[in-house]
């Protein structure tokens, strides 16, 4: 398997519980925007919530950052209550890092009363087993 890190960037913690189940399914390290990133990972999985249609200024400031020789292949997880697309400043950022984008997948997380329940446990291993597949691939 590729050498894999989960990236997440959190404000009401669900980019964190899919994150750190991902993490333990791939194996692969966790860390949050803000810590370093280890050496040689080939593939990143980048797990985050939308905020008034944005992604959080620290996880662009991180991905913005990166030293483009660092990574890799992005493979992005979007939680949300309704968009269901990683923003595009996110996918701009990772993209003029020359990084490839593996896989782009969204999960409901609620929000006051939409998406209750939200990301549940079957959305979590539906996507661990999509996740797989594209690291593997
Ligand atoms: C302050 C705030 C603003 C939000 N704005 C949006 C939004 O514009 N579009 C959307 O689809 N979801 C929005 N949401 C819902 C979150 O994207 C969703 O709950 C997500 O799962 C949060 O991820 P997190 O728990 O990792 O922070 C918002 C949530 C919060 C707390």
């Amino acid at each position: 398997m590729k050498k894999t890190a989960v990236l997440y960037e959190t404000m009401t913690g669900h980019s964190k519980k899919i994150a750190t189940a991902l993490s333990e399914a791939l194996k692969a390290p966790l860390l949050r925007a803000g810590q370093k990133l280890p050496e040689a990972v080939e593939v990143l999985v980048i797990v985050s919530g939308i905020y008034g249609g944005k992604s959080k200024e620290s996880l662009l400031d991180y991905v913005a950052n990166l030293d483009p020789g660092s990574c890799c292949n992005v493979i992005f997880v979007t939680s949300s209550a309704g968009v269901k697309k990683t923003p595009l400043v996110l996918r701009e950022a990772v993209s003029r890092l020359g990084f490839e984008v593996l896989g782009d997948h969204s999960l409901p997380g609620s929000f006051l009363f939409l998406r209750l329940f939200h990301p549940s446990q079957s959305d979590i291993t539906q996507l661990i087993k999509e996740i797989k597949q594209e690291v593997d691939a």
